[in-house]
């Protein structure tokens, strides 16, 4: 099997080779104490060897509970936020059909979301969209006390159970959460919903190789064997044993660290297939948590291309040049469309006609690179052969690798989320939640006081 790449070398004009060569020996300290479990946050390191640990009977158990789902529903709804459903959003979106849920022939329910947000609107029109169907839940939530899932769940259930009768939450909800902690598992127990686990030491954006990720994408119809056998590819080629020039995960840390000290402090993830937009965002998720604390951390950003070229190009060709980007292609589309020839050309397009969409896909790619790189902005391009759940599987626990290398050579814990709490206690606060009478007090007294 091929392997996805990494090509620095757009990036190395920016950076000095000494400075390359320092990172190398830091690159693998960092990947070291990975290993052995001696640098910070270290008890949250369970993802690491998810790919080489979890066992057939496992996975035989997922696609077991997935089949339920897919028999004896018509629409599947994932309720999660941040870690609890990005990574799944990221490999639905890019492995299914574009116009999926249009499609009559579909072997699998149509999967939708919730608890990612709480707008109204969304949810009036998610439970109307609900109405009188045969739908089923997933509601992910490691803590299980996440206030926008909550909400979610306790609507969508309360209607699940009026249209199908009661019992028929015990075929249709699958909660996946701690072992034995949080209000989740409380309810799951005691209405007797079948259950996952979302072991202590994994966190929750570096779950998607858990049940979390894999059994919303084996509701939607995808190859967990796959996706998992692509992740173990690369935890091999990623080990702390492998050197750094063999070592992608690696390199990529240390050129991204290197850019960040050079005054890059923003990395925009550009994908030319809009299929890769929820790729970009469970990126962001995982590298925004993991990196941004104790006021240090590359801003991570994204871009769809060609489509942003049209609003974005000019400031990433001209504004600050506080940037850099790493491009995510695909080299070989799933489809062949050959552009075809006109007599009258009235368009002027005879010259594409007989070349493939794609060939002027990679055209817009290379132009764009050579002209980001000529206006002062570093690129990094990372290819994947083609887009399936064997290379997805190798590109998560790439990137996952790779941050937990990149935040320990930033010096920070990688595995953590401080800052999340902050808005928590003040939206608690302000709905008068139990518990929270000091602080609703003093946040009532700052609106007054308008400070
Ligand atoms: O990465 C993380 O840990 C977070 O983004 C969580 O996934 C997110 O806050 C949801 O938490 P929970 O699964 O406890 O509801």
């Amino acid at each position: 099997m091929d392997n996805i790449k990494l090509d620095v070398s757009k990036a190395l004009g920016f950076i000095t080779q000494s400075a390359v060569d320092a990172g190398k020996q830091v690159a693998e300290n960092a990947n070291k104490r990975l290993e052995n479990g001696s640098g910070k946050g270290n008890d949250f390191l369970g993802w690491l060897h998810l790919p080489s640990s979890i066992d057939s009977g496992r996975l035989a158990d997922i696609e077991q509970a997935a089949e339920r789902l897919r028999n004896n529903c018509e629409i599947v709804v994932i309720i999660g936020i941040g870690g609890s459903y990005l990574g799944a959003k990221a490999v639905i979106d890019a492995l299914s059909n574009s116009f999926d849920w249009l499609q009559t022939n579909r072997r699998h329910p149509v999967i939708v979301y919730a608890g990612q947000n709480i707008g109204e609107d969304y949810l009036y029109e998610l439970q109307e969209l609900l109405q009188n169907r045969k739908f089923g839940i997933i509601s992910i939530s490691k803590s299980g006390t996440t206030t926008e899932p909550a909400l979610a769940f306790r609507l969508l259930k309360t209607q699940l159970e009026a249209q199908q009768g009661k019992a028929a939450g015990k075929d249709a909800i699958i909660c996946i959460t701690d072992k034995s902690k949080g209000a989740l598992r409380t309810l799951a127990t005691q209405e007797g919903y079948s259950a996952f686990v979302i072991e202590d030491n994994i966190g929750g954006r570096y779950s998607v190789l858990s049940p979390v990720g894999l059994l919303p994408i084996a509701v939607a119809g995808f190859d967990i064997r796959k996706l998992v056998e692509g992740a173990l590819g690369m935890e091999k080629s990623c080990g702390s044993a492998i050197p750094y020039d063999e070592n992608i995960a690696a390199q990529y840390a240390v050129v991204r660290n290197e850019l960040y000290q050079s005054g890059k402090k923003i990395e925009i993830l550009v994908n030319f297939q809009p299929k890769l937009h929820y790729l970009s965002e469970w990126w962001k998720q995982l590298y925004g948590e993991s990196e941004g604390k104790e006021n240090r951390g590359i801003y991570p950003a994204s871009v769809d291309f060609t489509t942003d070229l049209h609003s974005m190009g000019q400031w990433i060709q001209e504004g600050e040049r506080t940037i850099f980007e790493t491009i995510i292609s695909i080299k070989e589309p799933n489809h062949t469309k050959l552009f075809p020839h006109d007599e009258v050309n009235l368009d002027g397009l005879n010259f594409l006609a007989g070349k493939r969409i794609d060939e002027v896909n990679k055209m817009a790619r290379l132009g764009t690179l050579l002209a980001h790189v000529d206006g002062g902005v570093p690129n990094l391009e990372i290819e994947i052969p083609r887009l399936n759940e064997y290379y997805l599987g190798q590109l998560l626990y790439f990137f996952e690798r790779a941050c937990g290398i990149s935040g320990y050579i930033l010096d920070v814990n990688p595995f953590d989320q401080p800052g999340v709490e902050a808005y928590k206690k003040n939206m608690f606060a302000l709905l008068e939640k139990p518990g929270y009478e000091v602080e609703t007090a003093a946040i009532k007294k700052r609106l007054i006081t308008n400070r």
